[in-house]
């Protein structure tokens, strides 16, 4: 197998960054290529904690190369701090370690203005974004007055482009939103000084990607956020702003479809969700708290609490159909060691019918109510096994259960955020 690309199965925060990080041994180069710095990644090396919200989690590995695709919304305060941060640590010393596309959109201060204004407004009814510009920033996208990274270094185009577009803008921030404008004065030079930084990284990634694919060049594809937070497939409007799904890979990041062998998805053993929109598996209880508590479940972008429930396999089914998957990682099992029983939801009853798949705009998944099965939990820690055989029968039969309902083979099992807390069933990049 050569490319492969990861997904977030569920509603984002699945330990990504993690199994990414893993398999970047593997592999030639790692590509980012949608969602913006509302994405968190963790990885953690040792003892020491890495959270990455726009470079790829392959960065630790220094003789690999990492792309930022065309597919990603780049803020480029949040990108010139984390480069910062990396180089001061030792970890990016060389600019061709990280390529950034000349594509990709920018997220500028008024995107992060526009995404807090329209929270506010909204009161109850808020999504309960990251905060991070995503939405405004692909809104001008689509509209077709977004800015570039390639213009980032243009100020003859910044200014005819911003001066259109600020009309607009400014519009709304002070007329609906009564909010202070944004001044092109200060703008532009805060724009070139940008450009100016981020030049040393900025390249034609799609012809560079078609390079080094006909060399034989391994590639992995990472996804940020979740298959629920799809714009298309997701729990609209309770979604992020871009496509999470796997066929996401090749838009965002310009290969062709058949550059890609292999999908993976990752799921946590439990389910998680930051942000509101339906949940149909949350414990609102003290389970839902113990979970919160024992898996550490506090967003990596904001702090926020996550919302904790059981594992929904209505929601893996329509992942693996949506992505097209071909294996799962399950991470976190750890953090179901002490239950006593353990619940997988197999089904929805809704209306009197109960429903196994899912397409999520086809009923009220806030009414639907979960079909449990019933599973024995184990007592014993589960960090030092190294292989699936060393786990306690009741923690082998419930990844058997995942794979007979889903029809994927689980080949990866978390059980711990370092490294080495990983049980590899199978390879799939020494097939
Ligand atoms: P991502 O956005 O999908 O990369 O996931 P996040 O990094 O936002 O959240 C996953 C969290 O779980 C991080 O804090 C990881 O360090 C942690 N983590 C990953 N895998 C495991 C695991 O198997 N067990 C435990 N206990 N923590 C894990
Ligand atoms: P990673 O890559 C979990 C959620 C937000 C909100 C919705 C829209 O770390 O898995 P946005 O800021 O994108 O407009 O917010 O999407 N969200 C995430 N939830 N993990 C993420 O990324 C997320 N990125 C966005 O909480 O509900
Ligand atoms: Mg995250």
């Amino acid at each position: 197998m050569s490319n492969a690309v990861i997904v977030g199965a569920q509603w984002g925060d699945e330990g990504k960054g993690k199994v990414v990080d893993i398999f970047t041994e593997f592999v030639d180069i790692v590509v980012r290529f949608q969602g913006g710095s509302n994405a968190g990644h963790t990885l953690v090396i040792g003892d020491e904690k890495t959270v990455l919200h726009l470079i790829p989690s392959g960065i630790m590995h220094k003789n690999k190369v990492c792309i930022i695709g065309n597919g990603v919304v780049v803020d480029p305060e949040i990108l010139l701090m984390e480069i910062g941060r990396l180089r001061d640590k030792g970890i990016l010393t060389d600019p061709a370690q990280l390529r950034l596309s000349t594509d990709a959109h920018v997220i500028l201060p008024y995107h992060k203005q526009l995404d807090a204004l329209r929270e506010n407004q909204k009161g109850k009814a808020r999504i309960g974004t990251t905060g991070r510009g995503i939405g405004p920033a692909y809104e001008d996208k689509v509209a077709r007055r977004g800015i570039r990274v390639h213009e980032l270094t243009r100020e003859a185009v910044l200014r005819e482009k911003l001066e259109s577009s600020l009309d607009w803008i400014n519009f709304q921030l002070v007329q609906y939103y009564k909010d202070k404008p944004i001044e092109l004065g200060a703008l532009i030079p805060q724009m070139l000084a940008w450009g100016q930084e981020l030049a040393p990284y900025v390249e034609e990634t799609p012809l560079y990607l078609d390079r080094e694919i006909k060399r034989g060049r391994k590639v992995l594809f990472e996804g940020a956020q979740g298959t629920m937070l799809d714009v298309d497939h997701g729990t609209y409007p309770y979604v992020t702003s871009s496509n999470t799904v796997a066929a996401g890979a090749s838009i965002g990041s310009g290969v062709g479809l058949k550059a890609i062998d292999h999908v993976i998805g990752i799921s946590k053993a439990y389910t998680t969700r930051v942000g509101a929109g339906p949940f149909p598996t949350e414990l609102d209880n003290e389970l839902g708290e113990h979970l919160r508590a024992k898996g550490a479940e506090y967003g990596s972008t904001t702090g926020r609490p996550r919302r904790c429930g059981w594992l929904d396999l209505v929601v893996l089914k329509n992942a693996s159909r949506l992505n097209g998957l071909t294996g799962l990682a399950i991470t976190k099992l750890d953090v179901l060691s002490g239950m006593e029983k353990i619940k997988l939801c197999v089904g929805y009853e809704y209306e009197g019918k109960v429903y196994n798949d899912l397409v999520a705009s086809s009923f009220d998944l806030n009414a639907c109510k979960p079909i449990y099965e019933e599973h024995r939990g184990w007592k014993d820690d589960l960090q030092n096994a190294r292989d699936f055989d060393e786990l306690p029968d009741t923690a082998q039969r419930f990844i058997r259960r995942i794979e007979d309902l889903t029809g994927v083979p689980v080949f990866l099992v978390s059980i711990g955020p370092r490294r080495r807390e990983t049980i590899m069933r199978s390879n799939l990049f020494r097939e």
